[in-house]
């Protein structure tokens, strides 16, 4: 077996089919926080929902009756899914913020990105700590509510995403060791300084930030579930997991639109940084160690999300792992168009669902399992482009412009 097909599967023991959105989870996301977010993020510049793009050769290959890929390559200009989550924590801190220091009741998004409120935004710091694309979309949030953001990344960041994040007028600080560690050097950092932290992840003592990230996060599988061309479930989503917040807003999202109809949802990680495999397998929270290197960035993360747990555990049907190798012959797939297939330029973290989906698909035994056949309906997340533009183009033979 060549490594681009060596992949692992485990069932969820915890998972919980047929039961109801719970209330532990509508405390997390729920409609009233969708409608919030919506509306914050409908009316920043350049919104506009990405495409759902339909996959019929990818589907073929697979031998599962469609598939459907959301392509968030171009969301806001910066090319992945992330500005729905940490630009609008940062707008939800602001606002605030504002609202604290004005005694205002409410403060209008319109008129924070009118520049109304510039003297107080002017002296907020929020800072995160990030592999690149949370890092990236904090800053340009930060720059378009008028704050300041000090990002951290750890050793193993490209200079290319580095170059990116500064882009947007971030101070970015290198920090040693993996994105785990730049995760507590930013905690210190803020409570020394008083920056306030933009966590995509939480250990589940304090959660306001990354609530807010994912449930930003859900207005894509919102999206998603608005385009799909036909009315009731899909039956799969296959999702990638870093610190687990994207799959868990989508797992949610899904799970309020279908209830005990909700599509089976695997989520899909690399090898070297499977802590959602491994706590899936477990059955509790599980932290595994080592580099965590993977061209797949922004999955590299070796401690899962506490509130993520709290809706994937009984959320998620099943995890998997992929290898790098996988990965990247994904990336190409999508970048040739598979047998008719429009081609899609996506990043080295965007294509693990897919990569997930083909392993699954090719092996009787998870085919069984999760009830994947010729009818199944999939829905994968394309959750960046060529957000790294050099590493993209080393992977796919050629530049992302090229791919037409
Ligand atoms: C492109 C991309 N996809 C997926 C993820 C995973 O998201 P999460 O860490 O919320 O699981 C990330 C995280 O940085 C990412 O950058």
């Amino acid at each position: 077996m060549d490594a681009s097909e060596r992949f692992h599967w485990t069932l969820n023991p915890k998972v919980t089919p047929g039961a109801a959105y719970g209330a532990a989870q509508a405390a997390l996301l729920d409609g009233a926080g969708l409608a919030r977010a919506r509306d914050v993020i409908s009316a920043w510049p350049g919104y506009g929902p990405t495409p759902l793009v339909a996959l019929p050769g990818i589907a073929r290959r697979a031998g599962v009756g469609a598939v459907h890929y959301k392509d968030e390559g171009q969301r806001f200009g910066l090319k992945s899914f992330k500005p729905l989550g940490g630009a609008y924590a940062v707008a939800c801190l602001v606002m605030d913020e504002v609202g604290r220091r004005t005694g205002a009741d409410g403060i209008a998004i319109a008129d924070l990105l009118a520049g109304r409120y510039r003297d107080i935004a002017s002296t907020i710091t929020v800072t995160a700590a990030t592999d690149g694309n949370h890092g990236r979309a904090v800053a340009w949030g930060a720059r378009l509510f008028g704050c300041n953001a000090v990002i951290f990344i750890h050793e193993t960041v490209t200079a290319g995403r580095e170059r990116a994040i500064a882009g947007y007028g971030a101070e970015v600080r290198r920090t040693p060791g993996t994105f785990d560690d730049a995760v507590r050097v930013t905690q210190e950092t803020a409570d020394v300084e008083g920056w306030h932290v933009i966590a995509d992840t939480s250990d589940g003592v304090v959660i306001g930030a990354t609530r807010n990230v994912m449930q930003g996060y859900a207005l894509m599988a919102a999206e998603a579930i608005e385009q799909l061309p036909y009315e009731g479930p899909p039956s799969h989503i296959f999702l990638q997991a870093g610190v687990g917040g994207m799959a868990a807003a989508t797992c949610a999202q899904f799970w309020q639109a279908f209830g005990a109809d909700r599509p089976k949802t695997v989520l899909v990680e690399p090898e070297t940084a499977a802590c959602w495999f491994e706590s899936v397998k477990a059955g509790e929270p599980a932290t595994v160690g080592g580099d965590l290197e993977s061209i797949m960035a922004g999955l590299a993360c070796g401690e899962i999300s506490r509130p993520a747990w709290d809706i994937l555990a009984p959320g998620a049907d099943g995890a998997m792992t992929i290898t790098d190798e996988a990965a990247a012959r994904c990336m190409r797939l999508l970048a040739a168009g598979e047998d008719g297939d429009a081609p899609v330029v996506a990043g080295e973290s965007a294509v693990a669902g897919l990569a997930g989906l083909l392993a699954a698909a090719a092996d009787d035994g998870a085919c069984d399992a999760l009830g994947l056949d010729a009818d199944s309906r999939v829905v994968l997340f394309g959750t960046e482009g060529a957000t790294d533009p050099d590493t993209y183009a080393a992977i796919v033979g050629h530049p992302a412009e090229a791919v037409v």
